[in-house]
């Protein structure tokens, strides 16, 4: 019999875990079973207990994407494993990074050490394990353009696989982890970053916020700066109030829809694709249908940001998917767009 927290060498077992210091959107869930993962060596032996081995899975990171609808019936996997390795070096660097380091810590640490491309994804929470997930982007940059393979424990095949690129499928907010939830245990993501390449400074307000800083040939630290700015004065903190980030993926329609949308509301921001289809700013529709700043008790959209479902206080996980609900039928029958949820929404069984 376990008790309610035991170490195991390489990883600690808690029971009947709580949650709620473990998702951004400070939801007050539950675990069965909690294993903080410090050695990835251990997962073998971890999942081969019986109780994990037959119940329900979950890897959990900083839970900056997850909203939990309610207690989790099962084993939640924790990655905080640790480790920046240099493979090779030169014009660019080949670099492996353990799952559980923090994003944002390891985007700092390229910059400190001279590498360049990690920049626009500056104060992106959660850990390098989860950036290939969803493929990670902000400011006209996505985390998989320098993701040469992931290194992950197969639950299927009970062995560790190395994903080529090609193989991980990114596209927007996409990836063939998505496609196949629970089959991978993200261990180690591997990197090539360039010592030098153009900058992307195109992305609304990045040149701008370049120029209030008075900076006319910028460095990767100088635009990393520019976006740190413009994404504090953006979103809200998940520190001052629970929040996942974008709540809703942009969605990307065909061209015939994006003409009718832009014919009839001419101000919704849209971003040709190189498919020929049309993403479109789910912000703009959510503010535009009347939910910026909307509340029901503790469950809101942010004030600040129209795309950011927010805690207020003591919402629960049903109560923040109601809205999100809401929002979804409400510009739907508005635009006659559907919206995608972006976190991962997780429920009781
Ligand atoms: P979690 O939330 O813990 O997990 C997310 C999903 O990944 C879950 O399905 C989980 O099971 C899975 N997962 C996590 N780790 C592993 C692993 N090691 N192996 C297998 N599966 C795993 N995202 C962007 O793309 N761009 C942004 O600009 C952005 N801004 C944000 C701003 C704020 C304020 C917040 C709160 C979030 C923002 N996000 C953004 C979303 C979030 O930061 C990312 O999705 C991040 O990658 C989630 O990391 P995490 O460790 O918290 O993952
Ligand atoms: N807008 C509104 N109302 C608002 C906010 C924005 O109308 O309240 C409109 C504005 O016209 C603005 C446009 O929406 O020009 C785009 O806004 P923003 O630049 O903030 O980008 P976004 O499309 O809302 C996306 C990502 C963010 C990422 C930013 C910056 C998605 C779902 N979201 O947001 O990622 O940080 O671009 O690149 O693609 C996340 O995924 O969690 C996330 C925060």
């Amino acid at each position: 019999m376990l008790s309610e927290r035991t170490d195991m060498g390489g990883y600690t077992l808690i029971e009947n875990a709580s949650l709620a210091n473990r998702n951004t959107l400070r939801v007050d869930a539950r675990a069965t079973l909690l294993a903080e993962i410090r050695d990835a060596g251990k997962l073998p032996e971890l999942l081969d207990f019986p109780a994990v081995r037959n119940g329900r899975l979950l890897v959990l990171g900083e839970g900056s994407n997850v909203l939990f609808t309610g207690d989790f019936d099962g084993t939640v996997l924790a990655m905080e494993t640790r480790g920046v390795q240099v493979e090779s070096d030169g014009d660019s660097a080949r670099i492996a990074v353990a799952a559980g380091e923090r994003w944002d810590d390891f985007v700092r640490w390229t910059l400190g050490h001279g590498y360049a491309g990690l920049e626009n994804l500056i104060l992106i929470p959660g850990t390098v394990g989860a950036a290939p997930i969803q493929n990670i982007g902000a400011y006209g940059c996505e985390v998989a353009e320098f993701v040469e393979s992931v290194e992950a424990w197969d639950t299927r095949e009970r062995r560790v696989v190395m994903l080529d690129h090609a193989v991980c499928a990114f596209a927007y907010r996409d990836s063939l982890f998505k496609h196949e939830p629970g089959r991978y245990i993200v261990t180690a993501v591997r990197f090539v970053l360039p010592r030098s390449r153009p900058l992307r400074t195109d992305y609304a307000g990045i040149n701008e916020q370049l120029a209030r800083m008075g900076v006319d040939k910028p460095a990767p630290f100088h635009v990393a700066e520019a976006v740190v700015h413009l994404r504090t004065s953006k979103l809200p903190d998940p520190a001052v109030i629970g929040n996942a980030g974008s709540f809703f993926k942009n969605p990307i329609v065909d061209a015939a829809l994006a003409d009718a949308l832009k014919r009839e509301h001419p101000g919704l921001p849209a971003w040709p694709q190189p498919d020929g289809r049309c993403k479109v700013s789910a912000a703009w529709m959510i503010e535009t249908a009347g939910f910026k700043g909307f509340r029901e008790g503790d469950a809101g959209i942010s004030n600040r940001h129209a795309l950011v479902l927010v805690n207020h206080g003591k919402a629960t996980g049903q109560q923040l998917w109601a809205l999100a609900q809401q929002v979804m039928l409400g510009v739907r029958e508005r635009f006659g767009v559907i919206l995608e949820p972006e976190p991962v929404v997780i429920g009781a069984r």
